[in-house]
């Protein structure tokens, strides 16, 4: 049977178009990994940033992390959770339609060099985020231990792409039913407590997880980058939405960011901030797409 898509298909005869979905696929319950081409994002792309994007055009505009990129092939792929009302739009979209805007690279690189050796932390939808980070670590000549967490073990999404970026790869879930049972913040408390030496640790993924690793690695003096999911609105530097408190002074994670030093931020004010909206966007959510 036929199937008829909400979504603009691109006008052409031969290859994709631009900001059109090539790939689909469903790597979790809820969790997505679309290819899309963008020829100009896939040339400039670095490890760390992202990319903005609206769906429709009455829709809002929302930040997502690049999980891969080709400039051969001239495409980015993301990956995203399906959690409130753009997102659920995403996920509704097939390969062959066209995604209305999409604004990148946004936000600085992460700052690659050889430290020696780095723990790279990916916790649910975060693991995407931190998998090119431990990549071009890994290629600038680091020992790059990576730890992968997920609730559960049908959650837990691209084990094999960071085992294949990784010197060795330790996966936890809260309920043991793959790997160490317990959290990203326990295997890296074994890490530390082992007194293997770490010369740095980048983690990505929920606010109170990136808390508590900046937690953990604070008495043993080890830098930690966290990259923050500040809410967003017009990703200039403009609005304000994003701002956060990093050493005591205000910065816009959209143009300052999204990576800043763990130990100086104020995660309170940020886990304030993200809870701010939930029940707005609950109701939103609850309406008709
Ligand atoms: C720089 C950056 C990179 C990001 N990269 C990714 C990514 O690669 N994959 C991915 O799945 N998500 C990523 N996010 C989060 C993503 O932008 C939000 O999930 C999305 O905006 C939700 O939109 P929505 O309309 O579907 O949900 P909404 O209805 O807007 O929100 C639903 C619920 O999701 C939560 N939420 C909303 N915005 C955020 C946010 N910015 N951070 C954390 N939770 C939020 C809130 O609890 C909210 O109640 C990123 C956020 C930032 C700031
Ligand atoms: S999103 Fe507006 S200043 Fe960052």
């Amino acid at each position: 049977m036929a199937t008829i898509s909400a979504f603009p298909k691109q006008d052409r005869k031969e290859g994709p178009g631009t900001n059109e979905i090539v790939e689909k696929r469903e790597l979790a319950k809820n969790i997505y990994l679309i290819k899309v081409a963008s020829p100009e994002i896939a040339r400039k792309a670095k490890a760390g940033q992202f990319v903005v994007l609206r769906v429709v055009e009455e829709g809002e505009r929302i930040p997502l992390t690049l999980y891969d990129w080709d400039p051969k092939d001239g495409t980015i792929s993301l990956v995203f959770q399906e959690v409130g009302k753009t997102t659920k739009l995403l996920a509704g979209m097939r390969a062959g339609d066209r995604i209305l805007n999409l604004v990148g690279p946004l936000g600085l690189p992460s700052h690659i060099e050889r430290f020696g050796r780095v723990v790279c932390i990916g916790g649910g939808v975060g693991v995407p985020a931190v998998y090119p980070i431990a990549r071009a670590m890994k290629f600038a000549g680091n020992e790059v231990i990576s730890i992968i967490g997920a609730r559960t073990a049908g959650l837990l999404i691209l084990e094999e792409e960071m085992r294949s970026v990784s010197d060795r790869l330790i996966v936890t879930t809260d309920d043991g039913s793959k790997g160490r049972k317990g959290f990203v913040t326990d295997a890296l408390k074994d890490l530390l407590k082992s007194g293997l030496r770490v010369d740095r640790v980048v983690a990505v993924g929920p606010a109170v997880m990136m808390k508590f690793v900046a937690e953990t690695t604070r008495p043993y003096g080890v830098k930690t980058i966290v990259s923050l999911n500040s809410i967003m609105l017009d990703a200039t530097g403009m609005c304000g939405a994003c701002r956060v408190s990093v050493g005591g002074k205000t910065k816009f994670t959209c143009v300052d960011g999204p990576e800043f030093d763990g130990h100086e931020v104020d995660f309170d004010l940020l886990l304030d901030r993200l809870n701010q909206y939930v029940e707005e966007e609950r109701r939103i959510a609850s309406m008709d797409c």
